[in-house]
């Protein structure tokens, strides 16, 4: 088996020192393969907040791949934002727009979903895009076959009801009809401050695939009562396990949930405890 941490939702501008110094210190000595950031970065999209995040993804020892979220993008100046959305972005973290990760036992790409502008009201809401859909393809196919399939993007596939308000995916059938013929095992998000994680299938699709959320791994923006968290992903060909680490005040991070699933015929299901 191989080591995913996900970390999500860092929101530098309103980061926990205390959280950061022990995130760092973990990562750097269980040595995942890889860290996949899935998205918010920033709370504002301002300079010092993208400056403090490259200089703590500089301290991560193992490889590391990161997507955006809708707090990357400038929401305080019209202008910027309808022009150059991701400069500061770019110009920080990463030019990619397709970062991705290939090894004998793992491929990940990671997706961009937020937007500059929303046809809803809400305009934190993000959305995948058809043309995205050409590159999952073209990069699952070259995967090698003992990689589990792995995609990374901000905005969340599965509904919480929680925070039943704030919308799903953008083109979610779309994309889920997509991953499922691209062989996508595993599809890793952020968003709404909620650990979480279930199987799903494109409507009339036959195989299901696992869906995980992270929470809020450092910022004190914390929803519904949910604490600091990030995601402990080990994984195969056959297996897959969630373990949830949660911040405690006393105690630091600790594991506070597991979740486990095996690949059957119709796709991934649930691993009975
Ligand atoms: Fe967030
Ligand atoms: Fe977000």
């Amino acid at each position: 088996m191989t080591t995913i941490y996900q970390i999500s939702d860092l929101h530098f501008g309103r980061e926990r020192p205390a959280l950061v110094r022990a995130l760092v210190d973990e990562i750097n000595t269980r040595a995942p393969e890889l860290v996949a950031v899935s998205g918010d970065l920033t709370q504002s999209a301002r300079r010092r907040e993208f400056a403090a995040t490259r200089d703590f993804l500089a301290q991560l020892a193992p490889p590391v791949l990161v997507v955006p979220g809708n707090h990357d993008v400038p929401d305080w100046d019209l202008i910027r934002r309808l022009l150059r959305p991701w400069k500061r972005y770019g110009r920080y973290i990463t030019e990619d727009p397709y970062p991705s990760y290939s090894s004998p036992t793992l491929a990940v790409l990671g997706l961009n979903s937020a937007r500059r502008w929303s046809p809803h009201t809400d305009w934190s809401r993000g959305r995948l895009s058809a043309y995205q859909m050409d590159e999952v393809e073209r990069f699952f196919a070259g995967a090698q076959p003992g990689a589990v399939r792995v995609v990374v993007v901000h905005h969340p596939f599965v509904a919480h009801e929680l925070v039943l308000g704030r919308g799903v995916i953008g083109r979610k059938e779309m994309a889920l009809e997509c991953f499922e013929h691209a062989g996508v095992d595993l599809m890793l998000s952020g968003h709404l401050h909620i650990h979480h994680s279930e199987t799903m299938a494109a409507r009339g699709g036959e195989r299901t695939l696992v869906a995980a959320q992270a929470g809020t791994t450092v910022s004190d923006r914390l929803k519904a009562g949910y604490p600091n968290s990030f995601n402990i992903i080990e994984l195969d060909r056959a297996r897959i396990r969630i373990r949830i680490r949660c911040w405690a005040e006393d105690n630091g991070f600790r594991d506070c949930e597991r979740l486990d699933y095996r690949r059957a015929p119709a796709g991934w299901e649930p691993e009975p405890a």
